[in-house]
């Protein structure tokens, strides 16, 4: 699975021209999909275009937003529209959205399971600082960030193979400073561990595939997907452009 985070980037010619280009330029006996996510005001223009040429592009939310008790929320997007728009897939828990936005662990928690109940696919990101990984306690902090989903296995079991994650260091996130090989085995490792015995997905046979993000590139995809443990790559900066984007979707 790869995927183009756009972030707040684009205008309506360019999300036009970059999903005829990738379209053009993708390998089609490539199976794995390929996830496209816009700013949310182009999201219906993403699907009209798609499903107007039948392109084999799947679409994904950057955002979803939930309101406690039914409280309004103004400028809010709710799961239930993005399925009314029909798209698939939604980004939770990014590291720009905890931190810029202060999403707290508790309003991550209720985005994805009214996500899951709306039949979305959430790409669950979580992620450690540079001063978490400088005091070797990442493994600690991914735990708690890992634990939240403890929460949904009593109440949405069924729905939980809809949950892909995507492991993003917060120190590589547009920094230019992708994560080394070893580090990213070491964390992937960790991640399917933690969800297999310690949340015991195991035992309900459900086994997650975790991306990985930051500053991934041209350059640096291939090594990065040939990783142990890693199943995707989650892109930001580097899939602005569609042809960088393509080439990095056929070397995976
Ligand atoms: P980047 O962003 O590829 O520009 O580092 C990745 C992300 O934030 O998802």
């Amino acid at each position: 699975m790869i995927i183009a985070n756009w972030k707040m980037n684009g205008t309506k010619q360019s999300v036009a021209t970059w999903i005829e280009s990738v379209s053009n330029n993708m390998n089609k006996k490539n199976m794995n999909p390929c996830i496209f996510c816009p700013p949310t005001c182009y999201l219906e223009y993403a699907r009209s275009l798609i499903d107007e040429n039948d392109y084999h592009i799947e679409i994904g939310s950057q955002i979803v937003n939930h309101s406690f008790e039914d409280e309004s929320l103004t400028g809010g997007i709710s799961s239930t529209m993005l399925k009314d728009l029909r798209i698939e897939y939604v980004l939770v828990g990014h590291s720009e959205q905890r931190n810029f936005l202060k999403e707290s662990n508790n309003v991550i928690t209720k985005k994805i399971e009214k996500a899951l109940e709306d039949q979305l696919s959430v790409i669950y990101c979580i992620g450690e600082d540079i001063d978490t990984k400088n005091k070797n306690e990442t493994y600690l902090f991914l735990s708690e960030q890992l634990d939240l989903l403890g929460q949904l296995q009593s109440t949405h079991e069924d729905k939980l193979s809809s949950i892909i994650f995507a492991y993003e260091p917060i120190w590589a996130i547009g920094s230019g400073l992708n994560a080394e090989k070893d580090y990213i085995e070491e964390m992937h490792e960790f991640i399917k561990k933690y969800i297999n015995d310690d949340l015991g997905w195991g035992h309900l046979d459900i086994y997650p595939a975790v991306l990985y993000g930051g500053s991934v590139n041209l350059d640096n995809c291939e090594e990065i997907i040939s990783s142990t443990d890693v199943d995707g790559l989650l892109i930001g900066g580097a899939s602005l452009n569609s042809e960088t984007f393509s080439k990095i979707y056929n070397l995976s």
